[in-house]
């Protein structure tokens, strides 16, 4: 049974997702903690109704990035999880911090990577006449948004997007692709082939939305 940690900074929805899906599909995992970097995420209280942990360790209130990632680390390690989620994580982890979850731990961006690294991912993508937008599960390395690419999920551009109509249709894309990637993870069906992964069943590590 793996033990999962998932670090959110605020409404939660793919936690949500995530947890629905461990549950519906008996995944050989547990969901042992939810840990956010601001009190007041409101992911918090879906962890909360779904009986898990939680706890909070405040950025603002750690001198510099080392100390918050220490005391991170620290509140993370106490549930010796194997897999560490960032699910709507926003705030940047140092190298240290990364190469203590090499290889466990997963981050869900919303863009098809390499493009829009990144904020406002949505807003740029139309403004450069992308036709396609999406979401990217991937392995977290130092370079920020980027490591290799467990999953993609593609959906249209639709003509009058506005970054919010264009947020919300990659949002119900990632509530499928997130928990995807992670059951793979979970079940051991991926392997890193140099910088690439590999589902090891042959899975497509794509999805495509109408
Ligand atoms: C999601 O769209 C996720 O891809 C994004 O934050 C949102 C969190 O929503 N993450 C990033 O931008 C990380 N770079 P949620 O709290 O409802 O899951």
């Amino acid at each position: 049974m793996k033990r999962i940690v998932i670090l959110i900074s605020g409404r939660g929805s793919n936690l949500e997702a995530l947890l629905r899906r461990c549950a519906d599909e008996a995944w050989p995992a547990r969901v042992v903690a939810v840990l956010s970097n601001k009190a007041d995420a409101a992911g918090l209280a879906v962890a909360t109704a779904a009986g898990i942990p939680t706890a909070v360790v405040d950025h603002r209130q750690h001198a510099d990035r080392g100390a918050f990632d220490t005391a991170l680390a620290e509140a993370i390690d106490a549930f010796s999880p194997d897999l560490v989620l960032l699910s709507g994580f926003m705030r940047i982890l140092g190298d240290a911090f990364v190469q203590r979850y090499a290889g466990r731990m997963l981050n869900v961006h919303p863009s098809l990577l390499p493009a829009f690294t990144g904020l406002h991912t949505h807003r740029r993508a139309l403004e450069a006449g992308c036709q396609v937008a999406g979401a990217t599960v991937h392995f977290v390395t130092p370079a920020l948004d980027h490591g290799p690419i467990v999953a993609q999920a593609v959906v249209p551009v639709q003509a009058g997007d506005s970054p919010e109509s264009l947020a919300a249709r990659v949002l119900a894309a990632e509530h499928v692709l997130y928990p995807t990637a992670v059951r793979w993870f979970v079940q051991d069906q991926l392997c890193l082939d140099g910088g690439r992964v590999v589902h090891t069943a042959g899975a497509a590590q794509s999805l495509f939305f109408a």
